[in-house]
């Protein structure tokens, strides 16, 4: 297989889009594409500050490295969950999000840390608030999504940009298709616009790149990224879907960029009724100000709040 562009051994080849490409030319492609989706979607622009929410994996990584080169102002964010008696998540994947901060000093790395600043890790505050019954991904979903939008509000970021690849994005989209969940398939998509209650522009440049394509990226940019998936993660839901999936498009060359591309598309033509008409009205949460549905306060604060009732 040789590169299209040049002629030399190609060290990829991607089937879906009948192009295979040496490490060169792999590199400026993947950085032109991403660069096409941010213009696409109309995600943020040259002058505007850009939070990246760093995991400590390939994606996030990826993609700060991407923006970093394409020269835009991004700065990252990586928030400590506390995944590590025994396991070392959490203290693993700093600590590679700190050495890539390390080597593009100019650029800025935010930690929260949220034993530090709660006084509860993730399986801590999961073990009280779900007694065993789930497993804490939806509780560290929840504490996520409220520290991104704190602190891309908080430190004045114009938007918060994640790493989500279209792996991410497709298996997903499936599983909110199989149970039809309109709210979420209203809301899901490459660019969730700012929102006058509180809630910060989120962006996913990577959403058009299959996994093996961002890997590829920082593999080849030698960017040193943590291998291991959260160990609660296995087992998820969402890891059935893709495995499902990839027997699709192993058939189908592009079953999944076609599979998301024409949702965009038909949800943009119309395919659901615009948000405003059935969102209910937010409230500011009374403890942090933040948007929730509910009066009194947001499910964040909920969880801390029983915390403190029980005196801890
Ligand atoms: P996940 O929910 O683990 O699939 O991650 C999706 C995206 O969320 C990643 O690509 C990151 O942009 C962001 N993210 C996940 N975990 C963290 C974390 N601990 N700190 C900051 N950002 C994160
Ligand atoms: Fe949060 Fe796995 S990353 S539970
Ligand atoms: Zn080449
Ligand atoms: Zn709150």
């Amino acid at each position: 297989m040789k590169c299209r562009t040049c002629g030399r051994p190609a060290v990829i080849n991607m089937r879906q889009h009948k192009l295979a490409l040496c490490a060169d030319h792999y590199l400026d492609w993947f950085v032109r594409q991403t660069e096409r989706t941010i213009r696409k979607y109309r995600m943020f622009t040259p002058e505007e500050r850009i939070l990246v929410a760093v995991s400590g994996g390939k994606d996030s990584l990826a993609l700060w490295d991407v923006l970093l080169r394409l020269g835009y102002h991004a700065d990252g964010l990586y928030i400590d969950l506390g995944i590590d008696a025994g396991l070392d998540y959490s203290h693993q994947s700093r600590s590679k999000a700190e050495a890539f901060a390390a080597a593009h000093p100019e650029t800025r790395l935010i930690i929260v840390d949220i034993p530090a600043t709660y006084g509860e890790s993730i399986p801590q505050v999961a073990a009280r608030t779900l007694r065993g019954r789930q497993r804490p991904c939806s509780v560290c979903g929840l504490v996520k999504r409220h520290e991104m939008n704190r602190v891309a509000l908080e430190e004045g970021y114009d938007v918060l940009a994640t790493g989500h690849n279209l792996d991410d994005e497709v298996a997903v989209l499936f599983g909110n298709t199989m149970q039809w969940k309109v709210g979420y398939l209203r809301r899901q998509g490459p660019v969730l616009p700012a929102d006058a209650q509180g809630l910060a522009r989120k962006v996913k440049p990577l959403c058009r790149f299959y996994e093996r394509e961002t890997a590829a990226y920082a593999l080849l940019r030698g960017i040193d990224y943590i291998y291991d998936e959260c160990p609660f993660s296995k087992g998820a839901t969402s890891l059935r879907y893709k495995a499902l999936l990839a027997q699709m498009e192993h058939r189908s060359p592009g079953a999944k960029l076609h599979f998301y591309i024409h949702f965009l598309k038909a949800r943009e033509e119309g395919l659901f009724c615009p948000e405003e008409q059935t969102r209910p009205p937010m409230h500011p949460c009374e403890r942090c100000g933040q948007p929730t549905t509910a009066p009194g306060l947001c499910a964040f604060c909920r969880l801390w709040v029983r915390k403190e009732e029980a005196g801890g």
